[in-house]
């Protein structure tokens, strides 16, 4: 095929489209009392041996929604040696073989959008927006990962060389990589890393997170219906403290590609460092302390919208997530006003309703850090506004949206991980420290401006150091080659997934030198 034909991202849908809404509706809430099972997948078998865990919805802890065993020693041994003896046929196959296996397991992701879409939303309590979204964002890294690779195994790299010496240099795979993702994106991230790793030609075992391993089980599934063969994808259901670390610290592993909090990945950089073997591939993208910087030439009824999209969307747990708003305080009175009017409209309740504009948090344990986080600094600051909560919501992991007012960034000892906004107002003549204070947080992940003063918006842009800035619209929902994503400092190492220098960190190259 032409290498350079032009992509087009996936379509999703248009709920907002009675045709589209009423069908949609109709297929996803078919799975609604569906129970799935899963477990650890080796060698294309399930595995039905280790701990049985049960899976049940954040929305309502009483509905189950299936099982999974969670791997045990000898699976994750059987899993490693698997993808170990996989990789010299698994990375000698053709490119085009790999990419075009990626392009079928897009289409039957698309095929199965609405099972893969309900269990997004009852495993992981994502809203039914979220998880078109996810569909579209797995399958939208699938395509054009396999037209990147495409493009970086057509490379013929005949070199300048004297006369009777033919140079050239040659693209390979690395080896086994560890993809170990998180719960709050449990298609999208956990199809990222693994298809970029296949398709450059690695073999991979995907640790997905322990929250959401009925969607990568299925994930896995369609990927070997798609013709991926079984011996070059292995997956390992588990906690992090189990298989992650196990994974982490094999030297069979050539890599490990992390998505999740800045913690975990510097346990992940240090096991790496300690084990034997030769030296890891990291590639962590983790947690931010995502700013937005709202100055007095700002159009308050657009940034309240942005603001609220921003902060309280997959209740408030995106890494690119706003978390401080920075408003002048010639704009305060107007916007903060607005907003709480704003949030007074939220509707928090069950994520299968198509109304919902807030779902619950990922779990209990995550309830309650945050429910002590609200509680601590509502004490010290002034409360701007909160979304009201329906008695439904007590049967699951729901937390109030909330904006607080605080005195400045470094108040916030971490990432707080749901619908919390945090407020700082600020005088023109300030605009410098904030600037040093987002930079100081070590954080770089995304940054919002709101400012119809173009010098203005573009000098904030140049002096915060972050990975992604959005200027004058929301700050969250990065698009796959549109807004490739991805942080700095504390918040990851780059590159950019969905990018064009994504794959270049999955291989390694060879010069040979011929003496015709
Ligand atoms: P987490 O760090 O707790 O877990 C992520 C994954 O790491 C899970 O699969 C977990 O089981 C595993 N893990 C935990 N301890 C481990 C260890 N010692 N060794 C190996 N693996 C281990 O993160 P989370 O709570 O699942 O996800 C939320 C975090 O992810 C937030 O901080 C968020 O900002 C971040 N995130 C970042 C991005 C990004 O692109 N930058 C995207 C989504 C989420
Ligand atoms: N890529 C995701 C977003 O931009 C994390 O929201």
């Amino acid at each position: 095929g032409n290498i350079y034909l032009h992509r087009e991202n996936s379509r999703g849908l248009n709920l907002n489209i009675q045709s589209q809404y009423q069908p949609f509706m109709e297929k996803v809430t078919a799975f609604k009392d569906h129970q799935w099972h899963g477990g650890p997948v080796v060698n294309g078998e399930t595995l039905t041996t280790g701990q049985v865990n049960q899976v049940v919805s954040p929305q309502d802890l009483s509905h189950q929604v299936g099982h999974v065993y969670w791997a045990d020693a000898e699976g994750i041994e059987q899993a490693i040696a698997t993808a170990h003896n996989a990789f010299p046929n698994w990375s000698r196959t053709s490119v085009e073989m790999r990419a075009s296996a990626l392009e079928e397991f897009a289409d039957l992701m698309e095929e199965h959008r609405h099972e893969l879409i309900a269990l997004c939303t009852l495993e992981g309590g994502k809203l039914l927006q979220d998880g078109i979204d996810e569909v579209r964002e797995a399958v939208d890294f699938c395509r054009y990962y396999a037209q990147e690779a495409r493009k970086l195994y057509a490379y013929e790299g005949p070199l300048m060389g004297p006369t009777g010496e033919l140079n050239e240099l040659f693209v390979q795979a690395r080896g086994v990589f560890a993809c170990i993702s998180p719960w709050n994106f449990p298609l999208a991230i956990f199809t990222g890393q693994v298809v970029a790793a296949l398709v450059t030609g690695n073999t991979v075992i995907a640790k997905p997170a322990e929250q959401t391993s009925l969607v990568a089980y299925r994930a896995v599934q369609l990927m070997l219906e798609a013709g991926i063969p079984g011996d070059a994808i292995q997956l390992l259901p588990g906690t992090g403290a189990e298989v992650g670390s196990k994974l982490s610290s094999d030297e069979r592993i050539c890599g490990i590609c992390f998505t999740g909090s800045t913690v975990t990945a510097k346990a992940i950089n240090r096991a790496l460092a300690e084990r034997d073997g030769a030296i890891a591939t990291l590639i962590a993208e983790t947690g931010g302390q995502n700013a937005m910087i709202v100055d007095s030439t700002a159009l308050p009824e657009q940034v309240v919208q942005d603001v609220v999209h921003s902060a309280f969307t997959s209740a408030g747990q995106r890494c690119s997530a706003l978390r401080v708003l920075y408003i002048q305080e010639d704009n305060a009175e107007r916007v903060l006003d607005l907003l709480q009017g704003a949030m007074q409209e939220l509707s928090v309740g069950d994520p299968i309703q198509y109304k919902t504009d807030v779902g619950p948090v990922i779990d209990e344990k995550a309830q309650q850090g945050l429910k002590d986080h609200i509680a601590a600094i509502s004490e010290k600051g002034k409360v701007l506004g909160r979304a009201p909560m329906p008695q439904e919501t007590e049967k699951g992991t729901f937390v109030q949206p909330v904006a607080v007012e605080i005195s400045n960034i470094n108040e916030l000892d971490k990432e707080h991980f749901g619908p919390v906004l945090h407020v700082v107002k600020y005088k023109a003549k300030e605009l410098n420290k904030v600037i040093n204070d987002i930079n100081g947080t070590g954080f770089g992940l995304t940054l919002g401006i709101h400012s119809r003063n173009e010098s203005m918006a573009a000098y904030i842009a140049d002096m915060v150091n972050v990975g992604n800035v959005y200027i004058n619209r929301n700050q969250i929902g990065a698009v796959v080659g549109v807004q490739p994503f991805g942080g700095q400092g504390l918040s990851g190492t780059g590159p950019k997934a969905g990018g064009p220098h994504y794959l270049y960190r999955f291989i390694t190259e060879k010069t040979r030198t011929n003496n015709i």
